[in-house]
């Protein structure tokens, strides 16, 4: 499973990618407009630290507006996927633009005939969004569960990018049902590596070197 990190912010991005396994990075207009920066600028900044895909959305909701405000965002860098939304409109979007073999992620999806249409229109990505369904009684995981099966069943090439990534079980379930990527909050990743028995027996296994390399005291046999 591929992993990126959800977010905007410039620290998590390199405390990420410092860690060696950062396959790319998600940004949506709320958490750019949680970092208070230029747009721009931001995705400037990312595509300059992480090589793989790098999501940018557009904020038009009609598909003339969203093409043209799609095309100066893919020329940031070569790794720039444009984010629509599921709507109609996206979709049709979505078609122009895989038509002209650029690559885009079909963002807020939240049932499975939108990930249905979205691989018809040549999505790289769809992002079905977990967390916001759990938050409304509903499962989210079931969704991710439809999506894999259907688009095993026709062999279609749009990659399942699992989104609203809430804790560490949400990872486990994704990456068994087979999610294609997951991207996760920055606390989120660091949680994945921890446990309090590695950190436990790490420190029994320190304490016990330490005690085995300690000098002899004075007056022992
Ligand atoms: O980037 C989209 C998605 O991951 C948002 O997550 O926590 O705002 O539902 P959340």
């Amino acid at each position: 499973m591929q992993l990126y990190i959800d977010t905007a912010n410039i620290e998590e991005i390199r405390s990420a990618a410092a860690m060696g396994v950062l396959d790319g990075v998600t940004t949506n207009p709320s958490l750019i407009a949680k970092e208070g920066v230029d747009f721009i600028d931001r995705m400037n900044e990312i595509c300059d630290i992480v090589s793989g895909p790098v999501s940018a959305e557009v904020v038009a909701t009609e598909h003339d507006a969203m093409i043209e405000e799609a095309m100066p965002l893919t020329e940031i860098a070569p790794n720039i996927v444009i984010k629509l939304p599921s709507t109609v409109d996206g979709l049709k979007a979505c078609r122009t633009l895989s038509d002209q073999n650029i690559r885009t992620n079909l963002t807020l999806c939240f049932q499975p005939l939108q990930a249905l249409l979205v691989a018809k229109a040549g999505a790289f990505l769809v992002s079905p969004f977990l967390g916001r369904l759990d938050d409304l009684g509903q499962d989210g995981m079931e969704l991710i569960q439809q999506i894999r099966t259907i688009y095993d069943n026709y062999g279609y090439d749009t990659k399942i990018l699992a989104a609203s990534i809430r804790h560490p079980l949400h990872l486990v379930q994704c990456a068994m049902i087979g999610a294609d990527v997951a991207t996760v909050p920055f606390k989120v990743i660091q949680q994945m590596m921890n446990h309090p028995l590695t950190d436990r027996g790490l420190e029994q296994f320190l304490a016990d070197w330490a005690s085995r390399n300690a000098p002899a005291t004075a007056g022992a046999h």
